[in-house]
């Protein structure tokens, strides 16, 4: 791998400069964290899976008119992103109680929700990411009103769109958690403001991803519940959404791989 800048180091990604300025390279680690990082592992292949179902997502969010920072893959663990400056906040929507919302609320994993639920968390590691109201979003100046009411629509569109997604190869999406960022706008009436856009990645890192007939997790819970076989299930959604060829549980690309294997 070429020396460059690194950027960021995360629990499960680093960010290293990119080749031109406002692009960056996301990296995806095989660290897995849970529990604020209290519990760690490292899992033969994760980076590889997530960041080649993230990149699958991403392009068809894309497709739909999601604006992603989302450039193109660059190779096994690594993919071109837009640089953007991160909203402090993880929006988390939910259509079946499960984790959180289950022990704070007192409902019963599994049991679905009467609506589709978007949800606030502060991105602040050092508090555990608490939860948070608009207005605290509002006060404090994490977004502006616009800014929100973009999230929302968003989340609630992207939401829509994967839960038919995952249906249609037997998965029922739980909930997940995305990230937005503003990138600055360069030309037209709007130049100098900024553009809400999706970051960060969607991966089994980051929903809850239940088989429809068995309702066995595929997700990070596996791994946050001692449930075993943790690559084995995120390979499983990587096989049916058809990135990867069945072969004996290995990480077999079908689409032919850019530069800079690693
Ligand atoms: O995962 P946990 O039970 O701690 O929290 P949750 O609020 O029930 O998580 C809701 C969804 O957001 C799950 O799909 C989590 O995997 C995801 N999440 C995440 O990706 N990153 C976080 N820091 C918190 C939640």
């Amino acid at each position: 791998m070429s020396r460059r800048k690194q950027i960021y180091e995360g629990k499960a990604k680093i960010l290293y400069e990119g080749p031109e300025p406002g692009t960056i390279v996301q990296y995806f680690k095989d660290d897995a964290t849970a529990f604020n990082a209290q519990k760690k592992a490292t899992l033969d292949g994760k980076g590889v899976l997530n960041n080649r179902i993230s990149e699958f997502v991403m392009i068809r969010l894309a497709e739909i008119g999601i604006p992603t920072h989302f450039i193109k893959r660059l190779n096994m663990r690594e993919q071109l992103i837009k640089a953007v400056e991160i909203v402090p906040l993880e929006v988390i929507c939910r259509n079946v109680a499960a984790g959180t919302m289950s022990k704070r609320l007192g409902i019963e994993e599994g049991e679905k929700l009467p609506r589709s639920i978007v949800e606030f968390c502060l991105k602040r590691d050092d508090l555990g990411d608490p939860l948070i109201a608009e207005e605290h979003i509002h006060a404090f100046g994490w977004a502006t009103q616009s800014e929100l009411d973009e999230m929302i629509a968003m989340t609630l569109r992207i939401n829509d769109y994967l839960q038919g997604m995952f249906s249609g190869i037997g998965i029922n999406l739980i909930d997940f958690k995305i990230e937005f960022g503003r990138l600055p706008i360069t030309e037209g009436a709007n130049a100098g403001g900024y553009q809400i856009i999706l970051a960060d990645e969607i991966s089994p890192d980051s929903c809850r991803l239940w088989d429809r007939e068995t309702n066995k997790k595929l997700d990070k819970d596996r791994f946050r519940r001692d449930l075993g076989d943790v690559t084995e299930a995120y390979t499983e959604v990587a096989t049916r959404l058809g990135i990867l060829k069945e072969a004996n549980n290995k990480i077999t690309p079908t689409l032919s791989v850019v530069s800079n294997e690693d």
